[in-house]
């Protein structure tokens, strides 16, 4: 028999338990290694389909295909122990009815091994998030700033600035809860409609660029690491990896250039 005690994966009723409790900690994550790090401290790890933009040097979302999710989303599983695994399905992988959602998210659980999928929209996707719950698909909601419909709302705007906006985002929540959704990622809304959405659903919202009192916060790693030359300005960036990359680069390059580059004996521990 091992010695080693099994760590327990967190689960999606552990997730949903969480409502107005325990602040719930979640990044972003695309590869094992910076997954191992993550999931010490993180509840949930999305692997998100932002990997387009931060990994891959897309403009948008937009083009984010299946099997890269499923790439993504089998190295982060593998790197993982605790933290329960999302993965986002990408645009067009879902919107064109209930069956093709299905038959795609459940690809992805299979192929990745993951815990729940997410995707975007609100009260549009309500019959979508019940047909997959029904069908034993943990279903992840996103609504206000939707970057898979960044064409369609003119860019990555905050969203609810006119208050008049805001009983729509909070019907989108309201239908996305009732649909089954366990939890709901709310994006870029200014943030009394954040409280507003919290205060309204029995699930919980994760914010980012919403507000501090949803019942959970998730950021895309590189952007708090500080790996990125761009990130929105609702971010902290609680790291320098950029920099602390760029000189570590650049001192190898002038050690082999100058010679001074060691042997492996000079390195050797
Ligand atoms: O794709 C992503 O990383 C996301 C988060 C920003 C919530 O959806």
């Amino acid at each position: 028999m091992s010695s080693q005690t099994k760590i327990r994966r967190n689960t999606v009723p552990m997730i949903a338990a969480r409502k107005g409790g325990e602040p719930i900690v979640s990044l972003t994550s695309y590869h094992a290694h910076t997954a191992a790090i993550v999931d010490k401290y993180a509840d949930f790890i999305l692997v998100g389909d932002s990997l387009g933009m931060v990994m891959h040097g897309m403009d948008s979302t937009v083009g984010v295909p299946l099997d890269l999710m499923i790439m993504h989303g089998r190295a982060v599983v593998r790197g993982t122990q605790k933290a329960l695994i999302v993965v986002d399905m990408p645009f067009g992988s879902y919107e064109e009815s209930p069956g093709v959602a299905f038959r795609n998210a459940a690809k992805v659980m299979k192929e990745t091994g993951c815990g729940a999928i997410k995707l975007e929209g609100g009260k549009r996707m309500a019959e979508t998030i019940r047909f997959l719950t029904e069908r034993g698909i943990p279903v992840m909601a996103h609504i206000g700033l939707t970057p898979q419909s960044s064409h369609v709302m003119g860019g990555f705007k905050t969203q609810g600035r006119d208050e008049d906006t805001w009983p729509a985002h909070i019907e989108d929540a309201l239908a996305v809860a009732k649909a089954g959704a366990f939890a709901v990622v709310v994006e870029g809304v200014v943030e009394p409609l954040a409280d507003e959405i919290t205060a309204a659903v029995e699930i919980p919202t994760i914010g980012i660029g919403a507000s501090k009192n949803c019942d959970g916060q998730i950021l895309v790693l590189e952007d708090m690491l500080g790996l990125n030359e761009w990130t929105p300005k609702f971010v902290k960036v609680y790291g320098d990896l950029g920099p602390s990359i760029e000189k570590a680069v650049s001192d190898y390059a002038e050690e082999v250039r100058d010679r001074s580059f060691p042997g492996p004996e000079q390195v050797y521990k």
